[in-house]
């Protein structure tokens, strides 16, 4: 398998137990599942976000400064940078990081048209690598990383691309969403929706790997299944086969049996204070944190020294 899709598909079948990075959700497919989902009315962390991000964009605004630098991790649609480029004392440049490349293209040319003179330049990259950015302009540097999608990796991975995120953004600072723990039945309705978006979210991950990679995945064979593990503060999403199937995949063969999981996510939630810290351990100096009413979801400003 020359991908890295496909390779990381095959080891995670030859392992036990299974598992595989979220990342390979997002396909342009993908991607508008996600769109789909932040419209759920079950998904509380978009329009909790966004609204947090309405509110306090003007202080975002004072602290970021003058002809500042948008870096977006993640970027999805760029709905929410939007209220930062609107509230912004004469933004210079965007720069949209997405791994889905196609969406990420079409998104950055509708946002082109929107914001005349602004210098919007959209890197295709997976931001766990090493990402070669554009040379820094006059202004400062801002991170935007939304939709708390830091709870995706695990907290030493988490630690790691802070560190890295905080070398990049030196002298000026990053802007993060995360997601609050709180009533788990709160959570556990974020991620089994009554439409079955994330069902079809989570399954698109095996229906990539038919179109990408040839293998012969019986979708109705796998059930999403979504909950929260207390205990270690974090959604899992795993695909469990429904009966058993050999699956191949790049030319191997891997006999699944009925009741075994393909683990395809983690999100982890996060108190304020715990975010904070681990912000500091990875050289961050943590400025205001904003919350909604409902302490459902935080934004935090990061001072990068
Ligand atoms: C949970 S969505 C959040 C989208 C948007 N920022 C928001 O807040 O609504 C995660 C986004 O990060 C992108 N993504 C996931 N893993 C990535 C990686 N390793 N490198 C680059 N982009 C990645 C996905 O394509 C997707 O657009």
């Amino acid at each position: 398998m020359t991908t890295g899709f496909g390779r990381d598909l095959v080891a995670a079948l030859a392992a036990q137990p299974r598992s595989i990075s979220p990342k390979y959700f997002y396909d342009a497919e993908g991607s508008r599942l996600f769109d789909r989902i932040c419209e759920l009315p079950e998904y509380y962390p978009t329009r909790t976000e966004l609204g947090i991000l309405q509110r306090h964009a003007g202080e975002m605004g004072a602290l970021a400064g003058p002809g500042c630098e948008i870096v977006e991790f993640g970027a999805g649609s760029l709905r929410k940078v939007r209220l930062l480029l609107q509230a912004f004392e004469a933004p210079a440049r965007y720069v949209p990081i997405d791994i889905s490349g196609e969406y990420l293209r079409d998104a950055a040319a509708v946002l082109r048209r929107e914001f005349a003179g602004l210098d919007v330049q959209p890197l295709v990259a997976d931001y766990t690598q090493a990402v070669a950015l554009p040379p820094a302009g006059k202004g400062r540097r801002i991170g935007f990383f939304p939709g708390s999608t830091l709870g995706n990796f695990t907290p030493e991975e988490a630690l790691a691309f802070l560190q890295g995120a905080a070398r990049l953004l030196q002298g000026g600072a990053l802007i993060l969403g995360a997601d609050l723990v709180k009533d788990p039945n709160v959570l556990h309705a974020a991620y089994n929706d009554g439409a079955g978006v994330t069902a079809a979210f989570n399954l698109n991950l095996l229906a990539r790997a038919n179109r990408e990679l040839g293998a012969n995945f019986q979708l109705a064979n796998y059930a999403h299944y979504a909950f929260y593990n207390a205990p270690l503060a974090r959604i899992e999403m795993h695909l469990v086969a429904r009966e058993k199937q050999v699956v191949a995949v790049g030319g191997e063969r891997f006999a699944i049996a009925e009741g075994e999981a393909l683990h395809t996510e983690n999100s982890y939630k996060f108190t304020i204070a715990g975010l904070r810290d681990l912000a500091s351990r990875a050289g961050f100096r943590p400025g205001p944190a904003w919350t909604d009413p409902e302490r459902l979801f935080s934004v935090h400003w990061l001072h990068a020294p």
